[in-house]
């Protein structure tokens, strides 16, 4: 019976096209589906590879070599538990299973930790990328055992996105390291969105733009500085027609955002490794914000807010490209420190030069700024924060004034500007020697006595405050 080089378990959108990816590569690969008709989509799909598609699991797993390698491109969540349940039994030492799907990293610790009793490899390995990603290269942030890891090496490497001849995926790290650089390649993802979002209300009701001329000022920044992912998606949004109507669809669709729950893992990890991150938070809340429609309609009717518009859009829009590269770079910054500290919280031992390095193409985050940041990275490997780089600080000091513009006239237009102002205030903070956090010292000791730090002398004070009488 001829035996195939990987397997893949579920064989939705993503599982099929990452299959098809490997087989365009030379790959013997098989896949497996409880559902008959995505068996049936991949045997027409994939008429001319050499691939396989199997109903059973047991021929599945017997049609793989050893030590069998199978992705798992399944729904996070119980399902990934009741896959490995019915699959693990099966196995036999030595084999890997690598759930490519975007769980939770303490979902992938807790398994990792249950199948090395059982003497196999379990790897969580994020893809970022999409279904156009999966077909024609991804980028991939896998994180396990890493003598294990070199059993996966040459296939991940042929089957990724390449940036000048590199691979958009590296050994990310032990443990659940490569879920958890995923879950924040995500978070950066909401922040950047929400920027871009904030932007098109900023052109729309605070410059008076019309849907062109916002479409021609996201093409436009595509094709500078600003060329990413995200801002190509932007920008065509603006220009597809909605078939039904004849308007551009953006207009036709309901301006309540939706989550899967990666974003808000971010914020609550950032929390609990005390590690802010307000621009990711914001991004989070704003789309939570989204929801309250029917609040959100009672109180505009109760607070009803004239907009003026100025009459110097050209250079308001110059200024807004500078304010959202000024704020892109935040994004970048804020989620690198978060791996920074998760880094040595976690023992991930990450490498934030070669997670820059392939987040540059293949994933929903690519974009050309991610170079500067990879040299950053380069030269200095152990930064804390990006903003502690020369190149980097040169590129916020030339944009620095535009943002705060940017930002006064959408507060003084009250436009919901969550992600651009939480970026400033941000940076403001980080910059600024002294913080009157000494006060909140104060009063914490004041109120409950949980003492203070003093700047002429070492140790832990109290001081017999005035008492108050209520
Ligand atoms: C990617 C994306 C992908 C998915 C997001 C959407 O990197 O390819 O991040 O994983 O599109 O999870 O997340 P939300 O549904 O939470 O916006």
């Amino acid at each position: 019976m001829k035996k195939y080089t990987l397997g893949m378990i579920g064989l939705g959108t993503m599982g099929r096209n990452l299959l098809l990816n490997m087989a365009d590569h030379g790959y013997a690969v098989t896949g497996y589906d409880k559902d008959p008709k995505m068996l049936q989509i991949l045997e027409e799909v994939g008429k001319e590879h050499d691939l396989k598609g199997f109903a059973s699991l047991e021929d599945f797993v017997q049609s793989l070599e050893l030590p069998r390698r199978i992705v798992l491109l399944v729904p996070a969540g119980a399902i990934v538990d009741s896959v490995i349940a019915e699959l693990s039994p099966i196995l036999d030492k030595g084999d890997m299973i690598i759930d490519s799907g975007n769980s939770h990293y303490t979902d992938t610790t807790r398994r990792a930790l249950a199948l090395k009793d059982q003497d196999l490899h379990f790897f969580g390995m994020g893809i970022s990328g999409g279904e156009e990603g999966a077909r024609f290269g991804p980028s991939m942030m896998p994180g396990g055992d890493k003598k294990a890891y070199s059993a996966m090496k040459e296939v991940l490497e042929s089957i990724s996105a390449k940036v000048n001849g590199d691979p958009c995926v590296t050994y990310i790290g032990p443990g659940a390291s490569g879920h958890f650089v995923k879950m924040v390649h995500n978070g950066i993802e909401y922040a950047m969105m929400q920027l871009l979002a904030e932007a098109y209300d900023i052109m729309k009701n605070g410059m008076g733009y019309q849907n062109e001329q916002i479409q021609a000022a996201f093409a436009k920044w595509n094709q500078g500085r600003l060329k990413s992912f995200l801002m190509e998606v932007t920008a065509e949004v603006f220009a597809f027609v909605d078939e039904k109507t004849g308007n551009l669809m953006i207009d036709m669709i309901k301006d309540e955002a939706k989550s899967k729950g990666t974003g808000k893992w971010t914020s609550q990890v950032s929390m609990d490794l005390s590690l802010p991150i307000p621009t990711i938070n914001e991004a989070v809340s704003s789309r939570d914000v989204s929801k309250f429609k029917k609040l959100r309609v009672e109180l505009a009717a109760a607070f009803p807010h004239q907009t003026s518009i100025p009459e110097n859009t050209a250079e308001l829009e110059v200024q807004l490209e500078e304010a959202l590269y000024f704020a892109m770079i935040s994004c970048y910054a804020q989620g690198l420190h978060l791996l920074w500290q998760a880094s040595a919280t976690y023992e991930y031992e990450l490498n934030l030069q070669e997670i820059a390095q392939i987040w540059r193409g293949g994933c929903i985050i690519r974009a050309e700024l991610l170079e500067d940041i990879y040299q950053a990275y380069s030269k200095e490997p152990a930064l804390e924060h990006l903003f502690a780089d020369k190149n980097i600080q040169d590129k916020i000091k030339s944009t620095l004034p535009s943002l705060r513009k940017i930002i006064t006239l959408s507060i003084e237009n009250g436009l919901p500007i969550t992600a651009f102002a939480s970026t400033l205030t941000y940076f403001d903070s980080l910059r600024t020697e002294k913080l009157p956090s000494n006060l909140i010292q104060a009063q914490r000791d004041f109120f409950g006595a949980h003492t203070f730090e003093r700047t002429d002398a070492d140790g832990i004070f109290h001081a017999l405050w005035n008492p108050i009488t209520l």
